[in-house]
């Protein structure tokens, strides 16, 4: 794919940096490109931030193929900006499409469109700690069609945003607590859970709000068939320290491989902590809470990083965790890894790309 590039006559004011918040600002340019069965993938462009002017019977609105990415862009303190693994968000995207029978850019073509938007907009990315430019690859069915079939063109764009800290008002890591779901499932066995399909969160907005209501920050989300296996934490993968090891579920067809908890299992290893990915069931988490065992949990995710849990409540129990603060392995995770993702510490397993 060759881009052409069109910049903004009318850029748009920038925001301060202190309470940017996360996805509520967008920078004055995207990323387009269209597919189609008979051109394949053309028209590749960064053009100024704007409609994408969809037909109302375009497949994304009634049929729901849709599928998107996310991954950040950092400044250094070297001042140079850097995209943290951005092959592997392509390649999640390339090999979740075919479940949704949708066609993705080529890997390289993704990461190359994903320098091209940040170099136009690189004024855009934050100076100040917890801060980056968050990019958003999405991949929609455009075919103006209601019959019920894959559809034959696609638009894959990208918009960027300069966000500050995932939890409004804070700028370190604060503890949230979470109710374990007992009914409603994100994924079910066999279902979308390990791509970044929009509907797993459609799916995951109802439970959410009922959590909000409770009292809550957010769902733990069990297994779909016997609600027993802990999957992930809200948007994010899940990880307790067992007694002084690191684990986390394993990888299913219905827990989405996070480019974080790959990053942090690594990070983990490294840092000396006893890792293993294995199936995690409630049953079990409350008799390591029984055990004073269960010494931390926390979520991982692009947008928070690393997410502590201070409390799981099930029915009418409730387990504190580490007397519903932060613990050390999860302060030690994020401490390393926005300490190599700002290039405070080098990068020495090739996971940044220098944006030129
Ligand atoms: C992430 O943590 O990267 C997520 O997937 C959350 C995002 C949907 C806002």
């Amino acid at each position: 794919m060759e881009f052409r590039v069109t910049r903004t006559t009318t850029p748009k004011k920038r925001p301060p940096e202190a309470g940017l918040g996360f996805g509520k600002h967008f920078t004055d340019h995207m990323f387009r490109a269209d597919y189609t069965q008979e051109q394949g993938w053309h028209d590749a462009r960064v053009l100024p931030y704007g409609d994408l002017g969809l037909d109302p019977a375009a497949g994304v609105f009634h049929y729901g193929q849709a599928m998107f990415e996310g991954l950040k862009a950092f400044r250094g303190v070297d001042g140079k900006v850097r995209l943290f693994r951005p092959e592997m968000n392509a390649r999640r995207m390339a090999t979740g499409a075919p479940r949704l029978c949708m066609e993705a850019p080529g890997e390289a073509d993704m990461v190359k469109a994903y320098h091209a938007l940040v170099r136009v907009d690189v004024d855009w990315v934050p100076r100040g700690p917890a801060t980056a430019l968050y990019l958003r690859p999405t991949l929609v069915a455009t075919e103006a069609f209601l019959g019920v079939r894959p559809a034959t063109r696609f638009c894959f764009f990208i918009i960027a945003s300069p966000v500050g800290s995932y939890f409004a008002g804070s700028a370190g890591l604060q503890a949230v607590k979470i109710w374990i779901e007992p009914t409603e499932v994100r994924a079910p066995r066999g279902g979308l859970g390990a791509t970044k399909a929009g509907a797993n969160y459609a799916a995951s907005l109802h439970a959410a709000m009922a959590a909000k209501k409770a009292g809550f920050d957010q769902v733990l989300w069990l297994d779909g068939k016997d609600h027993e296996f802990v999957e992930e934490v809200g948007t994010m993968n899940f990880f307790v320290v067992l007694g002084q090891t690191v684990v986390t579920p394993p990888l299913s067809d219905s827990i989405l491989p996070g480019v974080t908890r790959d990053s942090l299992l690594t990070l983990s290893r490294e840092l000396g902590y006893k890792v293993e990915e294995r199936p995690l069931s409630v049953k079990e988490l409350k008799s390591a809470h029984r055990a004073g065992n269960l010494k931390e949990a926390f979520g991982v995710g692009t947008a928070a990083v690393v997410s502590p849990v201070g409390e799981l409540a099930f029915g009418g129990e409730k387990l504190l965790i580490n007397d519903g603060k932060p613990g050390s392995v999860a302060q030690n995770l994020y401490a390393e890894l926005t300490a190599i993702q700002r290039a405070e510490k080098p990068d020495t397993r090739g996971w940044l790309q220098v944006v030129e």
